[in-house]
C-alpha cells in the first residue's frame, strides 16, 4: 500500500528501513486513499469548537439511503485498494439506517469505519448491530482530561463518564478503539493526562487535531506556531508509547523526517530538543510524571501517512457536497449531479490542492511540500485562500525547489 517518498525527496529511514512517512503507492490523482462521509449533521452535542455547527435535527436535503448507496457503489467501483471510509457527522447514531448502509458498503467490499459522538444513542446494542454490519474501527472524542474540562468543551454534563464507558464498550465489541482529540490552546496543558487516559482506555491510535478557526471553532484559541512545533515533537516522542495520527497538522511528517535526519548525522535528540520551548519541556516533564520516563514496552513508532486535503484525503457533508476535507468549505461538486470519482479526479480545487508547487509562499517552495503542504484548512481558515502557505508553521525552507 505504501512507497518510498517522492523520488526528490528521499525517505529517511529508520533503523528497521521503514519509511520515517509513509506515501501511498496508488495514484492519488485518481483515488483516493480515505473518504470521509458525513452521513448527518444531526448531533445531540453542541461542542464549541464543532467545525459542521451541528443541528439537532437532520437537512431535508441529507442524502437517503438509496442516495447513499449510490455513493457506496461509487466508492465500492475503485480497483483495489479500495479507499478507507469513515462514516461520520454530526452524530453518525443519528441515522437509523446506519447499520443498512454499513452492511451495504461492507458486502460491496468497503473497509468502514465509524466516527459518532458519545451520546445516550450510543449502545452497547447499537454497537453489536454496527459490529455485525462490518463496522471496523471506532473513535469516540476526548477534548480534556477530567469530566469538568471535557463536558465543559463538549456542552454536556456526564460526557466524560460517558465516553471511558463507552470505550469500553467498544472494545469489547472488537472494534480497534481511536481516541480523537482537538487540541487547543486551553487543553494542551492536559495533552499529557489524555495521553494516558488514552492509554488507560486502551485505544490503540491517539488522533490528535489541531483546531481549525471554521464553524464554531473560530471562536476558541489555536495553538501559535511555536507551541506547534513543541506539541508535534513531544507528540513524536510518545508515538513509542501509542500510535499517533494527526490531522491538520501535516509538519508532523516534517519533524519526523527531521529528527531521523538529525538521529543519523549523529545528533542524539536531547540536542535538537533542547532548542523547543518552554510547552515542550512542560510536556515532557508531565508525561514522565505520569508515565515514567520511558515506555514500559515501547513500540515502533507508526509512521505517518503522507496523505492531504484533496490529494488522499476527501470529505462528502450530509447533503453530498464534496470538499477536500470537513474542515476545508470550498465546494467542489454535489454527489447527486456528479459521481464522486470525476470530482475527486476532475474539480479544479481538487487538482490544485495536488500540485504543490503551486502553493503560494513558503510552503510552495517548501523542501517537504510533497509530503507536508502545509494544512491548506488552517490556511483557508487563516487568509481565505487555500492555496497560501501555511501561517501556522515556523519551518522556514531551505529554497531548495526554487
Ligand atoms: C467530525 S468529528 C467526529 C464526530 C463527532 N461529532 C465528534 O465530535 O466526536 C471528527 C473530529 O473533528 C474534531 N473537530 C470538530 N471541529 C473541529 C475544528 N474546528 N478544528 C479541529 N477539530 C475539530 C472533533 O473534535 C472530532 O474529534
Ligand atoms: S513551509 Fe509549508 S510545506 Fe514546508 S513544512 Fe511548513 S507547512 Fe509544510
Amino acid at each position: 500500500m505504501t512507497s518510498q517518498l517522492h523520488p526528490a525527496h528521499p525517505a529517511p529511514t529508520s533503523a528497521h528501513h521503514a519509511p520515517v512517512v509513509r506515501t501511498i503507492r496508488h495514484n492519488l490523482h485518481e483515488k483516493p486513499f480515505i473518504v470521509i462521509w458525513e452521513t448527518t449533521r444531526a448531533c445531540a452535542l453542541v461542542c464549541k469548537h464543532c467545525r459542521a455547527d451541528a443541528q439537532h435535527k437532520p437537512h431535508p436535503d441529507q442524502l437517503t439511503t438509496e442516495q447513499g448507496k449510490a455513493l457506496l457503489d461509487e466508492l465500492a467501483s475503485y480497483d483495489k485498494p479500495r479507499p478507507l471510509i469513515v462514516f461520520t457527522g454530526g452524530d453518525a447514531f443519528e441515522r437509523e439506517d446506519l447499520a443498512e448502509l454499513c452492511a451495504y458498503g461492507t458486502e460491496k467490499g468497503l473497509h468502514i469505519s465509524l466516527s459518532p459522538s458519545v451520546t445516550p444513542l450510543l449502545t452497547p446494542e447499537r454497537l453489536h448491530e454496527m459490529r455485525v454490519a462490518g463496522g471496523k474501527a471506532m473513535s469516540v472524542s476526548l477534548d480534556g482530561a477530567t469530566a469538568e474540562t471535557h463536558d465543559a468543551f463538549r456542552g454536556f454534563a456526564g460526557t466524560f463518564e460517558a465516553t471511558v464507558e463507552a470505550a469500553q464498550w467498544i472494545r469489547d465489541e472488537g472494534y480497534r478503539l481511536q481516541i480523537n482529540t482537538t487540541l487547543t490552546r486551553d487543553n494542551i496543558w492536559e495533552a499529557p493526562q489524555m495521553l494516558k487516559n488514552a492509554l488507560d482506555m486502551g485505544a490503540f491510535m491517539w488522533y490528535t487535531f489541531m483546531l481549525v478557526p471554521t464553524g464554531r471553532g473560530a471562536d476558541l484559541r489555536a495553538l501559535n506556531p511555536e507551541e506547534r512545533e513543541d506539541v508535534l515533537n513531544w507528540l513524536h516522542d510518545v508515538s513509542d508509547r501509542i500510535a499517533i495520527k494527526t490531522t491538520e497538522a501535516p509538519q508532523y511528517r516534517r519533524v519526523a523526517i527531521q529528527r531521523q535526519k538529525l538521529r543519523e548525522e549523529g545528533i542524539p535528540i536531547p540536542a535538537q530538543v533542547a532548542q523547543r520551548g518552554k510547552l515542550y519541556d512542560y510536556l515532557t516533564e508531565e508525561t514522565t510524571r505520569l508515565l515514567g520516563a520511558q515506555a514500559a514496552a515501547p513500540r515502533r513508532p507508526r509512521s505517518p501517512m503522507a496523505v492531504n486535503s484533496g490529494s488522499g484525503f476527501a470529505f462528502i457533508d450530509h447533503v453530498g457536497d464534496v470538499y477536500p476535507n470537513g474542515f476545508l468549505p470550498v465546494h467542489c461538486g454535489n454527489v447527486k449531479e456528479t459521481p464522486f470519482p470525476e470530482i475527486y479526479r476532475d474539480s479544479e480545487v481538487f487538482r490544485q490542492l495536488r500540485n504543490p508547487d503551486g502553493f503560494k509562499g513558503k510552503c510552495g517552495v517548501c523542501e517537504y511540500n510533497t509530503i507536508c503542504g502545509g494544512s491548506r484548512s488552517t490556511a483557508y481558515a487563516m487568509t481565505g485562500d487555500y492555496l497560501a502557505s501555511d501561517p501556522t508553521c515556523m519551518w522556514e525552507p531551505e529554497l531548495t525547489k526554487q
